[in-house]
């Protein structure tokens, strides 16, 4: 049987993302109970970095530690897919050794191509164009702390890069509302817009967007690659700012989220991680749960 990857949302259907979210929320609970739990006992995972991580690298490498496995972490400058060897040629030699395959690069088409030649389970650990890993713990966290997300509404104010389209497709698969304000020049993918046309809606003003809103999400106005763009994206991102007035606007239980890392004073005002609707911290911790279901979802093909 060809192996199930995890590229996008889209490779899973609503309903085995809804369990996947239950499951990561179990192996929370568990695993604060002090559980011991085996599941990946004598697995491994290979782990490509071409892009820098804390919470991404942390998150699997202990994840597999604590369901009995292991993670072994590549660069590309160690290895020899950083001197040219052919992303299919690696493809085919590390999923003969390992049980499954996460990368973190560069252009999308990387992890596709890689997925097409590997006999093992990939997942996409962030690319330039999504990052479906960290919308995993976002609905795990949601779904914790204000119950289903169905009929929600998300504001993500800031620009449209891979979280923000991960979050179209999340809009799709969990059934909520995104609004997304953004600057000209920075919108979301126009395939992707067209795609979800009935559960997004741009704006201009990130006011209109938050205004009733039950989450105020958003992310650093340079992502990885973009350093030299980082002075121009100031001026461009400016108003495009989470804080407590903007907070004020969304509905009175609104949640702030971020991936994180966080630029305080930029994408975020200075007191935006101690706001009483901040749920960054558990955003975090949640990798490691979601992920763990993750693992086990595609490893083992059940969530029990
Ligand atoms: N949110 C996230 O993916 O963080 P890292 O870049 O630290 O992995
Ligand atoms: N958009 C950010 C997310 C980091 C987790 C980036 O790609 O750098």
């Amino acid at each position: 049987m060809a192996a199930r990857h995890f590229l996008t949302l889209d490779d899973m259907t609503a309903s085995e993302l809804d369990s996947l979210v239950n499951h990561a929320s179990k192996l929370r609970t568990e695993w604060r109970e002090g559980k011991v739990r085996d599941s990946l006992k004598n697995r491994v995972l290979s782990m490509i970095f071409e892009k820098s991580s804390t919470r991404t690298r942390v998150s699997f490498e202990a994840g597999m530690a604590q369901l009995g496995g292991s993670a072994m972490f590549l660069s590309p400058r160690d290895t020899q897919l950083g001197r040219g060897e052919p992303i299919e040629d690696s493809a085919i030699v590390i999923s003969s050794m390992v049980d499954a395959v996460m990368i973190r690069t560069f252009a999308h088409e990387t992890v596709e191509r890689f997925a097409q030649a590997s006999r093992v389970p990939v997942i996409n650990a962030l690319t330039d164009d999504f990052h479906p890993c960290q919308l995993l713990a976002d609905m795990q966290t949601y779904r914790e702390h204000r119950g289903s997300i169905k009929g929600a509404t998300v504001a993500w104010i800031g620009d449209g890069n891979n979280m923000c389209h991960s979050y179209m497709n999340a809009a799709a698969q969990f059934g909520f509302h995104l609004n997304v304000a953004c600057p000209e020049g920075y919108e979301p993918d126009p395939a992707l817009m067209d795609k979800h046309s009935s559960r997004v809606t741009l704006y201009r003003e990130p006011a209109e967007a938050a205004r009733n809103a039950n989450v105020l999400v958003t992310d650093v106005w340079a992502s990885m690659g973009q350093e030299e763009e980082q002075k121009a994206r100031e001026q461009a991102f400016k108003r495009f700012q989470i804080n407590r007035e903007l907070m004020q606007l969304a509905d009175k239980d609104a949640l702030f989220m971020h991936c994180l890392p966080a630029h305080r004073g930029e994408e975020i005002s200075h007191d935006m991680m101690e706001h009483p609707g901040s749920v960054v911290w558990d955003e975090a911790e949640n990798r490691l749960h979601a992920q763990k279901a993750l693992l086990e979802f595609l490893i083992l093909g059940t969530l029990d």
